[in-house]
């Protein structure tokens, strides 16, 4: 075999171990993220530790790659990790209502997450809600994906739209004409177990014939 026979016999070997590699990279890719998107649960308590800005800075790039309707990106996000601000809320919320207080571990109003991302679109808009809430899921498979757990909170948005909060609210520089949608705690889990999940009913999802 000449020279030039064993190179190309060599570059063929290489390819097709390529291919093979390339595949199993494919379908481990798959495996990975549909492990990311059934595993994630609501996490309910966290570390003090508010979550790096390194990495809150890739959770919101997965968060606007989500898709918008003609990639109009009518979302505005607002992440608050200091921790007056979010002591401050949580007075507010408890003083309206000082059963959440009685939560076990109880630190603040926010699920005792050290970081929180407020989401808001426009009052009057074709799909901003809808939007949002696949920015919002893409932010928290993203941080589930690095072992950062995360929690929707409506029951924040009544709170900010009280008379007390307003300083709060008008904190968030949230644009003229946009309302807020949800709160979402972040946080590095306080327990390394994770909750079961909820039930799902898999009667809601079928194929017409
Ligand atoms: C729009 C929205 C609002 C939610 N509001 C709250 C809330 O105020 N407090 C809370 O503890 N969980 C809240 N959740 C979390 C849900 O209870 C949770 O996603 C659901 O029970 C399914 O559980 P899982 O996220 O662990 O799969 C909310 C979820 C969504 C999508």
């Amino acid at each position: 075999m000449n020279k030039i026979s064993k190179l190309l016999i060599a570059i063929m070997a290489i390819s097709a171990i390529g291919c093979v590699t390339e595949n199993r990279g494919a379908s481990s890719k798959a495996e990975v993220v549909q492990e990311v998107i059934l595993s994630r649960r609501s996490i309910r308590d966290y570390k003090e530790e508010p979550v790096s800005r390194e990495e809150m800075g890739k959770i919101l790039e997965c968060g606007i790659y989500a898709p918008s309707a003609m990639n109009m990106q009518p979302w505005a996000v607002r992440v608050v990790d200091n921790k007056e601000f979010l002591d401050d809320v949580t007075a507010i919320a408890v003083k309206q209502n000082p059963k959440i207080a009685e939560q076990p571990n109880f630190r603040n109003f926010f699920r005792n997450a050290p970081t929180v991302a407020f989401i808001a679109c426009p009052e009057v808009s074709y799909s901003g809600e809808y939007d949002s809430g696949l920015l919002s899921e893409n932010m928290m498979l993203a941080a589930w994906s690095m072992g950062i757990g995360s929690c929707c909170l409506g029951s924040v948005v009544p709170v900010m739209y009280t008379e007390e909060a307003k300083p709060y609210l008008e904190r968030l520089e949230l644009p003229e004409g946009y309302k807020l949608l949800v709160g979402i705690a972040f946080g590095y889990p306080a327990d390394e177990n994770t909750p079961a999940a909820p039930e799902r009913d898999a009667n809601k999802a079928y194929y017409i014939e």
